[in-house]
């Protein structure tokens, strides 16, 4: 019998507490893996008294003996996958033979990560992307622009060296005004990464391969998004998205299996609204409830520290991420965040100008910018949902909240997170 197949996709502007979802799934599978995105992602596990941020490893490797790869679809910085490994490593968790890498994985080169710095500083402010500066873009335009360098070119040391080499000659044409600090910089990252590729070979593998092989002898995986849907370089706020394809389709690209082999596919929204980096966000709340909500819920972003925008939650973007996602569920987190608010509101549809309405999710985003949500506001709860771990210990009004939601993106709730914890999460029969 096959085993189960399930992805997890974020549903907002990342961020959604995909880490924490991931590490309660994890629990029960064989494989967990990420397909897309690189070191840009930030995913926060708490377990015990330990807080461990991961960027590019998936959020099953606290898991004891869990297999964790990165698929295809994802853009592997070796600097920080060694240093991520190490950290691991540093803090007593055992890693050995647990982790893999698809041979078909591009690499983020440090001439990646200058050019995105140098293309935010000289982008005017309105088109700045506000980026997380990982080179993410700049790998991606690699990859498609048929000149990346892949983890299996990591096992020929003279012909990876050339590679690199021809790689930085071209990046070096489009920064004519390098200083000759980050000169030097960028020729030391350079033979750091040459020594790193040679450690690259024991990781490398054939990720598609593994998860077909483990699906067909009755195993569960994971599959591990990062950002977010309204990130996606398809279906998301274009330009002002990522550069790889966040949402549930990226799931059997990144990964090498058909699409076929997918059955599940869990949306993880916020309770609310939180955005970090430029673009619309139409919820957004006014100054000194966005910094009420941030202080709340802790809202600084977990790569770079910045500081996220707050809004309401916004139903017409989770209508839409259901139905790009095609989600079988919903997994609703941080909804204790709210449990101080004496009212909660959503927005269920969007105004426009000219007295219209919209209800679904706007290809233009300078119109996304314009509109003014609709929304319907709710009484709160004022009570503490912390210790919550069925749907019968949550307040009345909580839980005509999270009705409100199921029915607005006609997509059931399977699991609410109350607590940065494994166990602070209610399982929806
Ligand atoms: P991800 O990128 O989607 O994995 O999310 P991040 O880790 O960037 O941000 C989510 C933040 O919210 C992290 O600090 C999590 O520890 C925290 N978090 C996740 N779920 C909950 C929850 O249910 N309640 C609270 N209070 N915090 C949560
Ligand atoms: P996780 O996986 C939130 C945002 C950046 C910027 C845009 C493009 O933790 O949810 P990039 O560096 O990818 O070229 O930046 O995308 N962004 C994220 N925002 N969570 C993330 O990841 C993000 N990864 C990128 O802020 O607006
Ligand atoms: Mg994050």
């Amino acid at each position: 019998m096959s085993g189960r197949c399930t992805v997890v996709v974020g549903c907002q502007w990342g961020d959604e507490g995909k880490g924490k979802i991931v590490d309660v799934l994890a629990e029960d599978v064989e494989i967990v893996a990420r397909y897309q995105g690189g070191a840009n992602a930030g995913h926060t596990v708490h377990v015990a008294d330990e807080t461990v941020v991961l960027h590019q490893l998936p959020s099953g490797v606290l898991h004891p003996g869990k297999r964790c790869l990165l698929g295809n679809g994802v853009v592997l910085d070796l600097a920080r996958f060694f240093e991520e490994c190490e950290g691991l490593r540093a803090r007593g968790i055992d890693i050995s033979g647990r982790v893999g890498v698809s041979e078909r994985a591009h690499l983020v080169l440090p001439y990646h990560r200058l050019l995105d710095r140098v293309l935010e500083r000289s982008a005017s402010e309105k088109k700045r992307i506000g980026t997380t500066g990982r080179g993410i873009g700049p790998a991606y335009e690699s990859k498609a622009g048929r000149r990346g360098i892949r983890v299996v070119d990591a096992a020929n040391g003279a012909r990876f060296r050339e590679l690199l080499d021809a790689g930085t000659e071209r990046a070096r044409g489009s920064m004519p005004n390098l200083d000759a600090e980050e000169a030097r910089e960028l020729k030391d990252a350079l033979e750091v990464t040459v020594d790193l590729a040679e450690r690259l070979a024991e990781y490398a593998t054939d990720v598609g391969m593994e998860v077909a092989d483990a699906l067909a002898a009755g195993h569960e995986v994971l599959l591990e998004g990062a950002q977010g849907t309204a990130l996606d370089l398809d279906h998301g706020t274009y330009p002002y998205v990522t550069s790889s394809n966040t949402t549930a389709g990226g799931a059997a690209t990144g990964m090498g299996i058909g699409p076929t082999k997918i059955d599940a596919v869990v949306g993880v929204v916020k309770a609310y609204t939180t955005r970090v980096g430029n673009g619309p966000l139409p919820t957004a709340f006014p100054p000194d409830m966005d910094e009420r909500m941030r202080e709340l819920g802790g809202e600084f972003g977990a790569t770079t520290g910045r500081p996220r925008r707050c809004g309401w939650f916004d139903a017409v973007l989770a209508r839409y991420a259901a139905r790009v996602n095609g989600l079988t569920g919903l997994a609703v987190t941080k909804l204790d965040v709210l449990d101080t608010l004496p009212e909660v509101s959503i927005a269920t549809d969007y105004g426009v100008r000219d007295g219209s309405c919209m209800r679904a999710f706007p290809a233009d985003t300078s119109s996304l910018a314009m509109v003014e949500p609709r929304y319907e506001t709710l009484p709160g709860w004022e009570a503490d949902t912390s210790e919550a771990r069925s749907l019968a210990d949550l307040p009345r009004n909580a839980r005509a909240y999270l009705d409100r939601i199921e029915e607005l993106t006609e997509t059931p709730i399977q699991w609410i997170s109350v607590g940065t914890h494994r166990d602070q999460i209610v399982r929806v029969d």
